[in-house]
This record gives structure tokens, sequence and C-alpha cells, in this order.
């Protein structure tokens, strides 16, 4: 594992989840079309998977596609597809190499082209057995249609209101074994959550930054991780240790 200086190697966030924004201004910056923009994060996408694993981080999700996505125009809906598809035909042998499972999260509904389905359930299978560093990939992903979807299921088994609680709800998200995402970065500063994980992210630690997705580098990503090192996570209880999150990174840094 890679040491980077100012990061705790013990408080490392298992799980880091980001909504890749601000494509689209990064290309109109330069003059460029939108979909250009999409194609300049997949550079950043892939820096940003490599800088988690070397750094220990197990779980990265990425906001790929939401299920509000389809409303852009079909130009940028149809390349969007195309690009996530080549994406996996184009990494998924480095990625597997690397030891990375890559996992779907959405919705498989008709609107997403078969070739697409084909290409996330190929990299899904072949990587399946893979224990570095977990990459979803949350493609037609809306938190609502989750927990809509989860609902329905619960319905359709039969379980019965009084066995409902948080436990099992969690068995009818999409992947009960995912843990809540510890870090979310959402990039372009833009300060909201649109509808990613929201059941999810109940007690995640939120961190924003101005930089356009394709811009995006390792160290933004452990700059989040230092950020994230900052924050005192208390999950609706008091800090009992005494000791401040900041005071703690002030001693890890003082000795890397
Ligand atoms: C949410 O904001 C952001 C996303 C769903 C990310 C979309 C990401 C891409 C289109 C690019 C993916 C890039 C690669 C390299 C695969 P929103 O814009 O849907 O929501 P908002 O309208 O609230 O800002």
């Amino acid at each position: 594992m890679k040491v980077v200086p100012g990061i705790d190697p013990a408080r490392v966030p298992k799980h880091v989840a980001c909504v890749m924004d601000g494509n689209g201004r990064w290309a109109q910056q330069r003059g460029l079309k939108r979909t250009d923009g999409h194609a300049a994060g997949e550079e950043a996408l892939l820096q940003s998977i490599y800088a988690a694993q070397d750094v220990g981080v197990e779980w990265l999700t990425v906001y790929a596609f939401s299920t509000e996505n389809w409303k852009r125009p079909i130009s940028e809906v149809r390349f969007l597809m195309r690009l996530n598809e080549m994406i996996l035909i184009r990494r998924l042998d480095e990625l597997n190499e690397r030891g990375i499972r890559i996992r779907f999260l959405g919705r498989q509904d008709h609107r997403v082209p078969g070739r697409l389905l084909r290409e996330f359930n190929r990299a899904a299978e072949v990587t399946k057995d893979n224990k570095s560093l977990t990459l979803t990939f949350a493609f037609n992903y809306g938190g609502r249609a989750e927990l809509i979807d989860a609902m329905k299921r619960m319905i359709d088994d039969g379980v019965s209101s009084s066995s409902i609680d948080e436990k099992q709800v969690r068995r009818y998200l999409y992947h009960p074994d995912m843990p809540d995402p510890d870090l979310v970065v959402r990039t372009s500063g833009e300060y909201r959550i649109s509808n990613f994980l929201l059941w999810e992210l109940a007690y995640s630690e939120l961190v924003f930054t101005d930089v356009l997705w394709p811009d995006f580098s390792a160290d933004h990503l452990y700059d989040a991780i230092r950020t994230f090192q900052e924050r005192d996570r208390r999950f609706g209880k008091i800090n009992t240790s005494g000791l401040k999150p900041r005071r703690a990174r002030a001693k890890v840094a003082a000795t890397t």
C-alpha cells in the first residue's frame, strides 16, 4: 500500500463514492463539445480508481449515469452509453490484472442498450473473484428508484410491515453487501446529492471541490481523504475520545 503524506493509513475510508460532475463545463471552457468533456473524464476516472486502490480504499462507487440523465439530449445520452461500453471493453484486462472487481448498480431496464448490459455482465463475471477493490458503476441509477424497487420486491415477497427495519431494507437494496460510503466526493462546485445513494449515504462525509471532473487527479482524491480524516464522525453519538481529528492528522503528518 502506498504511503501518502498527511494520510493516516489506519483511517483510510473503506468506501469512497464519486459524483463525476463538470465534464460539460470543462469542454465548454475549451470551445469543445460536451461529449469531448465526457471522453476526457475517462482518464480522470482511471486515475481515481488506481489512486484509491493504491492508498487502500476497498470500495469505489462512481455515478456514471443517473435515472434523470435520460432527459439530456439524445446524442449525449447515446455518447454516454457508448463511452461506458468502450471503457469496459478497453479497460477490462487492465482492471482485472490489478485485482479490481467490477459491478453494476442500477436498474437494468429496457432503456439500457443490450450490448452495454452484456459488457457490464461480462466485466462482473470476469472480475467476480477479485479482492483488491470493488469498483461499482452506478448506471441508470437513482436513489429513489432503488428504494422504490426495494419496496416493490418486499411487497412481492410478502414481507410483513412488522418485520421491516433497517436490516430488512438493506437486504432489498441492489447490493446488500456493499458497505455505506464513508466519503462522497462531488466535483465541479455543485453542492448537492442529485439522487445518489440516498439510503446509503445517511452518515457519509461529503466533500465538494470546484475542480471539474476531467481535471480530477490522484492528488485531488488524496486531498479529499485528508479532509475526511479531519472530520469528527459521531453517527449521532458524542465524541468521548477527547482527541480532535485535526490533531490526530497533525500527528500523522509529523511522522510521514
Ligand atoms: C449527477 O449530476 C452526476 C452524474 C449522474 C454524473 C454524470 C456523469 C457523467 C455524465 C460522466 C460520466 C463520465 C465517465 C467518464 C463515465 P446530474 O448532472 O445528473 O444532476 P444535476 O442536474 O443535479 O446536476
